[in-house]
């Protein structure tokens, strides 16, 4: 274990700050090899007192401090690995300090680094201790000046936040750009970068008028590749006028594109940084999932513009503030430009296979958290997701132009501050007038709330209650933590159609408050069936689950797009789970499965209740009953694919024929459900044994775009004879070897593999050309695709796809702490399963027995194994 137990830091324990920053005057002077940092900092004590000057920095060496133009001696102050503290300062004074930094060393990609032939920084959460010495907290809002000087011929574009007010050119082929921003900020949204970068420049006008570069900075072989971004950014500009009558507040808008980077994106004031994978778009290579993917990504980052930079988070356990709700608002955006319905149901998906399971295992924790070792740990879909969910909640509640105005009153009244959950929720009681008091409970209970329902109708009176109990098995009973509040948007399918509530709408919104609940509905004129958490209303699971009559009906007669998908899936899970196969069962649900076929449901929404639950999803739900047996989750799925598939044999070449898209690729709604209709049917075709999957290979030959061609290349490697897997294997590589984030499909494609000879192939291509260490999305699309998205592979009863992948987070820990904690995280689900309970918690344990262990790695074994 490491030397010395990395301290936890708690909410409670909050202080504000004893010192602010009024201006920051930075210099960056880029020299190859190492870069000097000189920051002038116009410093005020905040809280009287005599309170010394603690200052956070990092791997930085300290080369000058001077307080008011004059240097200090050694004896003034001290250093310790990780701060500055002087312990004399005056009320107000100017700190100049000089510092040397080595970005071209600096793998954590965290601070100032080198990506590529650029450098560019990454800040949030506290990288920017890793650049010069300061009060490195989102609380401390700044004014700040930005030089940097470099090599004209490596580095002509210089580029940080607010406005470029001057630039020239120096002595010995050098130049300079002086860069302001008039918004003060914190300075995890400080950016810089500095290289050599084609730019791609566009125009926006605000309502107002006024005109708005749009620049992205990609390398020069990427340039055609920008468009789709650009167009995203235009649109998102557009949605946040319209919706929330916010108007960009700068003359600039910078997106720069890098290859090295731990997450997808960061919303830097007027500078946001981008992992090349979630900007660079073109037929050829980025997925229709990829299009959708890039588009939210970038409205996401522009929406932090206000929700997260203008009004930010008073400390890091309020990150949910800025992240739920961004996440909420880039949804909507989602749904407004394309289907609300396919966004809700991808959306619900998401969070039950990956939300749910992280809220029920050792790393489960509030929204808000009340404490971290490690913050870059808290990045979740717990503070993500369920955040939005919960702002999503809100929404529900209030209304959407109740819930409108309180956002508007957030964003007037914080306006330039630092906030927290709180103050959200606040604004929303303003805007409502009610008492949200009890609904902030989502902030600090962790745990998926589980709703038992039972329905009793009566036919004489014609009436129907429904008692709602809650509970949160996570926590303990609802009645001695606190019930939460939540919105149950229900409806009541009544002799095959959605009944109509009195407010003549089909759908009632009724108010979860107490342990338990009876809501009653008068008129039902036969028994019912409910249609329980329309749209998702609230992140919980329900029990009891309809029938499967009950689940008919629901599926057939349903208005609701997520109940109808939900009860779909729910059918298929349980008649997988089913302890006996049995023929009636079996044939009921082809028969149901044959008529969404059928059914005019629009092709994406029809894909998405056609695909099968996923295995992460059906594991979840094992979880309820017992440890997960991930073998016999994929045989059962696989046995159901086989039924489905020899059942429709006819209608899957037909619709392999009829969704054939005939003119050239857009990733329009359209073509984009009828590639994902082909590419059912391709799949299913790959388990009917008429053709030798010659309509594979047909697929990647004529192929125009990176879809079809992964989908083609997944029938012929999951399907296929070995002399076809790896001739398909050999011909892609050869093919797009030049496309970096297509070989990164390429390892994805092999990692994912579900045979267990894929842990020997993804340890193989570890030492492929194409493969690199330090390069997070190779990580990703090879080791941790084979972790995430293989469970046949990483549970192989022999534990080596746990050696692989704590392999490879041992190989990495020190280089990348970030990176190694993520992907640990398949392995801190280990209660969940049968197999190998032992053998990954043996992985953990030599995770744990390692010297020198970073903070980041640590909690999360820590806490996994407590
Ligand atoms: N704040 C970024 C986002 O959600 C995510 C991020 C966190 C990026 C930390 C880098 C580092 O938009
Ligand atoms: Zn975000």
């Amino acid at each position: 274990m490491r030397d010395g137990v990395p301290q936890t830091i708690f909410r409670k324990d909050y202080r504000a700050p004893d010192f602010s920053v009024e201006q920051i005057d930075l210099y960056f002077d880029i020299r190859a090899g190492y870069t000097t940092v000189r920051a002038t900092l116009d410093m005020v004590r905040a809280v009287p007192g005599h309170a010394p000057l603690v200052l956070d920095g990092v791997e930085l060496v300290l080369e000058s401090v001077a307080i008011d133009g004059v240097s200090l001696a050694e004896s003034d102050y001290s250093v310790t690995p990780e701060t500055l503290v002087i312990s004399k300062v005056p009320d107000r004074f100017k700190l100049e300090t000089q510092v040397r930094i080595a970005p071209e060393t600096n793998t954590s990609l965290e601070g100032l680094y080198r990506s590529q032939s650029s450098y560019s920084t990454q800040c949030e959460a506290e990288g920017f201790r890793k650049i010069t010495y300061y009060p490195d907290r989102p609380d401390v809002l700044a004014l700040f000046n930005v030089t940097i000087e470099a090599d004209r011929e490596a580095c002509p574009v210089l580029l940080s936040n607010g406005n470029l007010i001057d630039s020239g050119v120096l002595d010995n082929r050098r130049h300079r750009a002086v860069w302001q921003d008039p918004w003060p900020k914190p300075s995890y949204l400080f950016a810089l970068v500095a290289g050599d970068l084609a730019c791609v420049e566009d125009t926006f006008v605000t309502r107002s008028g006024k005109p708005v570069a749009l620049r992205v900075y990609v390398e020069e072989k990427d340039r055609d590749f920008c468009a789709h971004a650009i167009e995203s950014l235009k649109r998102s500009m557009r949605w946040d006028e319209e919706v929330y009558g916010l108007e960009y507040d700068l003359e600039l808008f910078n997106i720069v594109a890098v290859d090295d980077f731990n997450m997808g994106a960061m919303e830097n004031k007027s500078l946001n940084i981008f992992n090349t994978s979630c900007v660079l778009a073109s037929p050829d290579i980025t997925t229709d999932a990829g299009y959708q993917r890039i588009e939210s990504i970038v409205a996401h980052e522009y929406f932090h513009n206000f929700s997260g930079n203008r009004v930010t988070c008073r400390d890091w356990f309020q990150l949910s503030l800025k992240e739920g709700f961004t996440v909420f608002r880039d949804a909507e955006f989602t749904s407004d430009m394309h289907s609300r319905g396919v966004k809700r149901v991808e959306d619900v998906a998401f969070l039950r296979a990956h939300q749910f399971a992280e809220d029920a295992g050792p790393l489960a924790h509030p929204v808000r958290p009340d404490s971290f070792i490690e913050i870059s740990n808290f990045y979740t879909t717990t503070v993500y997701e369920k955040g939005a969910e919960v702002v999503r909640m809100l929404h529900t509640l209030l209304g959407a132009e109740v819930f409108q105005r309180g956002a508007t009153h957030y964003f007037e009244t914080y306006d330039g501050q630092a906030v927290t959950c709180d103050d959200f929720v606040d604004a929303m009681e303003v805007a409502s007038g009610r008492d949200l008091s009890q609904f902030r409970r989502w902030y600090s209970q962790p745990g998926t709330p589980l709703l038992t329902v039972t329905g009793d109708y009566d036919g004489d009176s014609s009436r129907y209650r429904l008692t709602v109990e809650q509970s949160n098995p996570a926590v303990g009973v609802a009645s001695e933590v606190g019930p939460l509040h939540m919105p149950l948007a229900l409806g009541l399918v009544v002799d095959g159609a959605p009944m109509t509530m009195p407010s003549g709408a089909t759908t009632a919104v009724v108010e979860l408050t107490e342990p338990r609940q009876t809501f009653v509905f008068d008129g039902v004129e036969s028994e019912p069936v409910p249609a329980l958490l329309r749209g998702f209303s609230a992140p919980v699971r329900v029990s009891p689950e309809p029938d499967i009559d009950q689940l008919r009906v629901l599926m057939a007669a349903d208005d609701d797009p997520f109940v109808r998908w939900d009860a779909a899936q729910s059918y298929a899970a349980q008649l997988m789970e089913a302890t006996v196969a049995d023929d009636e069962s079996e044939s009921a649900f082809l028969d149901a499965y044959g008529q969404v076929m059928a059914s005019d449901l629009d092709p994406a929404m029809k894909a998405q209740t056609l695909i099968l639950p996923s295995e992460d999803y059906l594991a979840d739900r094992a979880a309820q009953r017992g440890l997960v047996d991930v073998h016999s989750i994929h045989e059962r799925r696989e046995r159901l694919k086989q039924m489905i598939a020899r059942s429709f044999a006819e209608e899957w070449s037909e619709w392999f024929a009829r969704y054939a898209v005939t003119a050239a690729y857009e990733p329009s709604a359209e073509q984009i459900g009828h590639r994902a209709l082909r590419h059912l049917a391709a799949d299913y075709l790959c388990y009917t044994d008429a053709i030798d999957l010659e309509f594979a290979e047909h697929l990647y030959a004529h192929a125009d775009n990176l879809t079809d061609r992964l989908a083609a290349a997944r029938c012929l490697i999951n399907h296929g004879s070995d002399l076809q897997r790896e001739r398909m294997v050999e011909r892609f590589y050869e093919d797009w070897k030049q496309q970096a984030l297509v070989v990164n499909a390429w390892l994805s494609l092999q990692a994912t593999r579900p045979h267990d000879d894929a842990v020997e192939t993804v340890a193989q291509l570890r030492n492929h050309p194409a493969f690199d260490w330090r390069n997070p999305n190779k990580l990703r699309s090879l080791v941790g695709a084979m972790a995430g998205r293989n469970a046949i592979a990483f549970h192989r009863a022999d534990g080596a796809g746990y050696t692989l992948l704590t392999d490879t987070v041992i190989a990495i820990q020190k280089a990348n702490p970030q990176m190694a904690a993520g992907m640990l995280s398949p392995l801190t689900r280990f209660r969940r399963y049968a197999h190998g309970v032992d053998l990954m918690r043996g992985q953990l344990e030599r995770v744990a027995a390692i010297d020198d262990l970073s903070r980041d790695v640590f909690e999360v074994v820590q806490r996994t194994l407590d």
